[in-house]
């Protein structure tokens, strides 16, 4: 990366870092950074361009449906607005803005439409953050915030076909594990995305275990 490409990102960070300093539901600014990083990593290791996976992941959560009262543009339309700013290309506004569109998870049955390989890598990344350890303390941070209970026996997950579906069902913390976190690892897109998700995913595992056996009490 060039020092003028390396400054836009500097200055978006910074940009970024303000804009999330009170977020509470694990969507915060160390989310966006934690994505950065990973998403770099992940764009070294399958040979992406690097600049557009970092703008990507820097402006992928920057107007979120799950904030907004649910609009699915906003994102987008945000993103292109700041990106306006920059001297860049068309060619990789473009590239940045198909990540934007296409990052987010809406279902276990709705089709992944991510075509380039850095949308494929700053989609891995931002899954990656929702598995492991990490992952598991954003679960429990959005579900307390959403109002959602820890976990209820008697509501079982369930199968979310379209994202209206995903996005409406009330469920508790739990179930989020079976209808979200655990099937990430068989998504991912690229082979590094892949090895990195088996140890967060062999964690989460352990975790519900060990929650399981806790719940029973003595
Ligand atoms: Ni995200």
């Amino acid at each position: 990366m060039s020092e003028k490409e390396q400054n836009i990102l500097n200055e978006l960070t910074l940009m970024i870092k303000k804009k999330f300093s009170n977020e509470s539901t694990g969507h915060d600014f160390y989310h966006i950074e934690r994505v950065l990083k990973i998403s770099q990593y992940i764009s070294k290791h399958e040979g992406a361009d690097l600049l557009i996976t970092s703008l990507g992941a820097l402006l992928h959560d920057i107007d979120d449906h799950k904030f907004n009262g649910g609009d699915w543009e906003a994102n987008k339309r945000s993103a292109s607005k700041i990106l306006e700013k920059y001297a860049l290309s068309n060619n990789i506004k473009d590239q940045v803005l198909h990540i934007i569109e296409n990052c987010s998870y809406k279902g276990s049955h709705v089709d992944n439409k991510m075509q380039s390989i850095e949308g494929k890598c700053v989609q891995d990344a931002d899954r990656l953050d929702a598995l492991g350890a990490i992952g598991i303390a954003r679960t429990f941070a959005y579900g307390g915030k959403k109002g959602h209970p820890i976990y209820n026996p008697e509501i079982k997950p369930s199968e979310h076909h379209s994202k209206e579906d995903y996005f409406q069902g009330e469920s508790h913390t739990i179930n989020h594990f079976y209808e979200k976190l655990l099937l990430l690892k068989d998504r991912m897109n690229t082979t590094t995305g892949k090895k990195l998700a088996e140890e967060r995913h062999a964690f989460m595992e352990q975790f519900l275990n060990q929650f399981y056996n806790e719940w029973k009490g003595y």
